[in-house]
């Protein structure tokens, strides 16, 4: 069974990894390639959600991985989730909007989501414990 620090540890990969993807996806919509950023972003949703439902799972087989932290680790943990659960919330929403070219709801919608992805990945990068 891996132990917190180590499912944290593999998170940071996990999420380092499509968050290039997802800035690929940022550099096809600004340079005005569409579908390519429609198809970067189908990858990312699942490859994100696969990561999150991963994580679950571990979390429901047993590893409690808040169960050694700090009370300051807590409480980073809890600052973490206030980004990190609407974005995960916001993104089928995303695929959605642009998948059906829901432009007047994408668009916002892609405002409000860049801010909670970088607040996720920043929050979750340097402020979660993992060794
Ligand atoms: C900063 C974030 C994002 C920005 C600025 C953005 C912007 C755009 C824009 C401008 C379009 C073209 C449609 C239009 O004219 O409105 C578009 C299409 C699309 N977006 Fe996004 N988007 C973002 C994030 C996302 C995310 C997170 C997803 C999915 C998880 C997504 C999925 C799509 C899809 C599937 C399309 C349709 C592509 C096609 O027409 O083939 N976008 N986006």
């Amino acid at each position: 069974m891996p132990t917190g620090p180590e499912i944290i540890l593999a998170l940071k990969v996990l999420v380092s990894a499509v968050t290039v993807l997802f800035a690929a996806s940022i550099v096809a919509i600004a340079t005005g390639h569409r579908r390519l950023h429609g198809r970067i972003n189908l990858a990312f949703f699942v490859l994100t959600m696969t990561t999150v439902l991963g994580f679950e799972v571990l979390l429901r087989i047993g590893t409690d991985v808040s169960a050694s932290f700090s009370p300051e680790a807590r409480q980073a943990l809890r600052v973490h989730l206030v980004f990190a659960v609407p974005s995960a919330l916001l993104l089928p929403l995303m695929l959605w909007t642009g998948a059906t070219r829901r432009r007047r709801l994408h668009r916002p919608l892609a405002g409000v989501f860049l801010l909670l992805w970088t607040a996720t990945v920043y929050t979750g990068l340097f402020t979660l414990p993992s060794e």
